[in-house]
């Protein structure tokens, strides 16, 4: 291999390339394609970052070297609050554990329950709308995602943000959004970093069981999670937490007392047993069961709303997506219909090339490692951006344009592995990806059966730079045409009705 070369992106300023990125995210992104192509540096303020933009050193990174790195420490400062230590946060022997146990629950042969819930939140979801009516659809998407979350972890049908749990999730997830811009918590990341250093240098990280590695710890570990200083959003933040920690303390209670036979997630974790048979204690199940409702609901909603954006822009695609939807008859879609919906997932696997919901994660190195035959010391921070790899022209010819045929099983197979990586990859990829890869087709299919929506305005609508996933600034506004017949009832037309 030979050993690309590696700058800081230009236009740092005195916070490195925060500011950019917070005002124009994709055009900082492109620049660095232009400017760094396979890799680059960028600076969040005082803090460095060694970021791979090819599908070797993404491979590199996140999977044959996965084992010298840990996941960023401010990531995990910014979800601990409410997530603990979940899949996502965990590192170590308590994540190897958890995801053994876990990774059997969301085998694609599993799934195939939980796609009522899917196709029933679409159409409870098209049901409170009136034909005409203005919707956010990236507000519609998020009812949707959350509803699917309430039914198939805890089995509670009409469940959405307005329930007392998904407001507290939803305050939960705004307080970790603007923590993500916070660069107080960031400079405490740093600070634990500091103290780290300085333990090594006095090798007192080698000092097994003594007061001053004790003391140590102590303060990394405390420094790790949000020092939460007294205010209007951090009594929100609590108050949220408290309603997370009661509800779901109670939902775990209920299932225990009853013989819990509902198929849903909650007992499928709650039945889990480790190598060693012992089941998951109350905490560990709490954390997973926040993770995986924050985890899932965010993202899918987030994807779901590029999809249909970007199919409001390309009447071809629409055309093309409604008649496949057409030959369903006017059946509700089921897992059955999946290898039918190819051109839905098509549309839904290009939403998440063109707006990728994670749009940055991380590594630290945990030892020296070596990274495109570059030497990098312990503490190296280490970043990918799927947008940059998702828009490098190399892989993805005219990056801009939205063409839902280049995942055809043909194009997927030629391209190289890490090319796509809206999941991440390695030991670490996204658990739940099979889960949204049926969620995504199903619900964009049961939408189309019933209503054609509109732009509201032929505006370009841009990622929210500040929000935990890339999410609609500002929302999607579309009108919302229902159906007078679903798409492909007998003595349908494609006719849209301006009332009902
Ligand atoms: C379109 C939807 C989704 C996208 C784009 C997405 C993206 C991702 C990405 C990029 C990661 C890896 C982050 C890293 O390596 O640092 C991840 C991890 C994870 N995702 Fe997803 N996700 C989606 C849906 C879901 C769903 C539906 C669930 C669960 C029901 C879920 C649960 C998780 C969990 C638990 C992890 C942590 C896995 C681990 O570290 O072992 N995700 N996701």
């Amino acid at each position: 291999m030979t050993t690309p070369s590696m700058s800081m992106l230009t236009g740092a300023t005195a916070l490195g390339h925060v500011a950019e990125l917070r005002s124009t995210p994709l055009s900082l992104l492109e620049r660095f394609n232009r400017e760094c192509g396979d890799l680059g540096q960028l600076r969040f303020a005082y803090q460095s970052v060694v970021i791979v933009n090819s599908p070797s050193l993404v491979g590199e990174l996140l999977v044959e070297k996965a084992r010298s790195f840990r996941k960023s420490r401010f990531i995990r400062a910014m979800l601990h609050p409410f997530v603990g230590d979940g899949l996502f946060t965990s590192e170590g022997d308590l994540w190897r554990r958890q995801r053994k146990v876990m990774a059997p629950i969301f085998h694609p042969g599993n799934l195939g329950t939980f796609a009522d819930a899917m196709t029933g939140a679409a159409t409870r979801c098209v049901d409170t709308w009136r034909s005409g009516q203005v919707v956010d659809v990236s507000r519609e998407t998020t009812r949707i995602a959350m509803s699917v979350a309430g039914t198939t972890l805890f089995g509670i049908d009409t469940f959405d943000e307005a329930d007392e749990l998904g407001e507290a999730l939803t305050v939960a997830l705004r307080w970790a959004s603007e923590a993500s811009a916070s660069l107080g918590l960031l400079g405490q990341v740093e600070l634990s970093f500091g103290v780290r250093r300085v333990a090594r240098w006095l090798r007192i990280d080698q000092q097994e069981g003594t007061r001053a590695r004790r003391l140590v710890d102590g303060a990394v570990e405390r420094l790790e999670r949000p020092i939460l200083l007294p205010g209007r959003r951090t009594s929100e933040l609590r108050r949220a937490i408290a309603v997370l920690d009661e509800r779901v303390a109670r939902m775990i209670a209920d299932r225990r007392a009853s013989a819990m036979e509902r198929p849903d997630l909650l007992t499928r974790l709650l039945v889990s047993r480790d190598e060693q048979g012992r089941p998951m204690s109350d905490r560990q199940l709490r954390d997973e069961i926040l993770t995986l409702f924050v985890a899932g609901h965010e993202t899918t909603a987030t994807a779901l709303a590029w999809a249909f954006y970007l199919l409001a822009r390309h009447p071809d695609a629409l055309a093309r997506l409604e008649s496949e939807v057409a030959e369903l008859g006017g059946r509700l879609p089921t897992p059955a219909d999946l290898p039918r919906l190819g051109y839905a997932l098509a549309v839904f696997k290009e939403s998440l090339r063109m707006y990728p919901p994670v749009p940055y994660y991380e590594r630290e190195a945990l030892e020296p490692v070596e990274i495109a035959n570059r030497a990098f010391a312990p503490g190296t921070y280490f970043g990918v951006l799927p947008w940059a790899i998702h828009h490098r022209a190399d892989w993805w010819p005219e990056p801009r344009r939205f063409d839902p045929l280049r995942h055809s099983p043909d194009l997927e197979e030629a391209r190289p592995r890490y090319a796509y990586i809206p999941f991440g990859a390695g030991p670490r990829v996204c658990i739940g990806n099979h889960f949204a890869l049926m969620e995504g087709p199903l619900v964009l299919a049961t939408i189309v059966q019933r209503a054609r929506l509109v732009p509201e305005s032929p505006r370009e609508v841009l990622p929210d730079p500040v929000a935990l996933t890339f999410r609609p600034l500002g929302g999607i506004p579309m009108r919302a045409h229902l159906r007078s017949r679903l798409l492909g009832s007998p003595r349908s037309d494609s006719a849209v009705s301006e009332s009902r």
